[in-house]
């Protein structure tokens, strides 16, 4: 069996999201098939920086020796986010919220405080993510960084990002990438990031579908839509859930034949799709590394099983593994 890392080592890094277990139950799949990793929790907010002034490298720490370990690149996942982070940061001690001055310098300093850390060391970060609003006529998801800074609080973001790591890679970082009207906010929002000359390097699609949205049509538009702006893209979270969008069964206790062919069937076009956008594309990341983990058996179903990667809940090849590489 030809690894990923090797069949895709002309076209693109091939990475993985990895926890605390996984990182142990699927070492050997991570180092043997996987180019690049990324924290799935552990490098957030609330996890990396959880009390005022009080930050907790530890798990990071470890995931980041692993990589380097082995010869595996790292992501770093992620700076500024409406999710994940505490209250407090976005508080003073009345419980009052901070001014715009105040909370840019807070935010500066988070930045470089965890990115001075792993500076040369974590070759890419997802900087902001998730800012862009699902919902029609909104371009920017109402959250604190939004009220309270101003719509700039993305151009600042990666500015002190820039100061931090001048070489690192940076990325804007979101989902619902090939709805139309989302990835056409994206791209004027990147677009206008360009154009103000801020320091941005890429764009992430994090590519959380499933066997049956997005179609192939949206995900060809949007990477070509994104190629044009001329950054690099990164496919930073990619699953395909065995369940569309609005399926809420919770008694499906494994993947049926059929499921387990469409998954390979579309696994096929998405990689095909990476393939003609190779140039454009450096690093395509699933988020986990083995059906026997993923965040999609609690979410948007809280306990329902999903078998949305390559390999099997006992980390052997399936279907979707051989339409990959075939
Ligand atoms: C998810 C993790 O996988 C879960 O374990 C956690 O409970 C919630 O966050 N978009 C992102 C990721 O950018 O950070 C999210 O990860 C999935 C959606």
């Amino acid at each position: 069996m030809k690894a990923l890392k090797e069949h895709f080592k002309d076209e693109f890094l091939i990475g993985a999201a990895v926890n605390q277990n996984t990182i142990d139950q699927d070492a050997d799949l991570l180092k043997t098939q996987f180019n690049s990793i990324t924290a799935e929790n552990e490098m957030k907010f609330e996890e990396i920086h959880p009390e005022p002034g009080q930050y907790d490298f530890t798990i990071a720490d470890r995931f980041l020796k692993f990589a380097e370990d082995h010869d595996i690149k790292m992501r770093g996942h992620t700076l500024v986010w409406h999710n994940q982070t505490p209250d407090w940061f976005f508080k003073d001690d009345k419980g009052e919220d901070v001014s715009r001055d105040e909370l840019l310098d807070r935010m500066k300093q988070h930045i470089k405080t965890v990115m001075t850390r792993y500076k040369g060391r974590i070759y890419a970060w997802d900087v902001v993510n998730e800012a862009v609003s699902d919902d029609e006529g909104v371009e920017l998801r109402p959250s604190k960084w939004l009220e309270i800074i101003g719509e700039d609080f993305i151009d600042y973001a990666f500015q002190f990002a820039h100061e931090a790591d001048p070489d690192a890679l940076l990325f804007y970082n979101d989902y619902n990438e090939s709805n139309p009207d989302k990835r056409g906010k994206i791209y004027r929002l990147v677009d206008g990031l360009i154009k103000r000359d801020v320091p941005i390097s890429g764009i992430g699609l994090q590519a959380h579908w499933n066997l049956y949205e997005p179609s192939y049509h949206d995900i060809d538009t949007a990477l070509k839509r994104y190629s044009e702006l001329g950054l690099t893209l990164h496919i930073t979270e990619m699953d395909v859930s065995m369940f569309a969008f609005k399926d809420k069964r919770t008694d499906v206790l494994k993947p049926t034949e059929e499921m387990l062919d469409l998954q390979a069937k579309r696994y096929k076009e998405f990689f095909g799709l990476f393939k003609k956008y190779q140039e454009h594309i450096s690093c395509v990341t699933f988020w986990g590394i083995s059906d026997r983990y993923t965040w999609l058996s609690d979410f948007p179903v809280k306990g329902r099983i999903n078998w949305p990667f390559l390999f099997d809940e006992k980390g052997k090849p399936k279907s979707s593994f051989d339409a990959v590489v075939n």
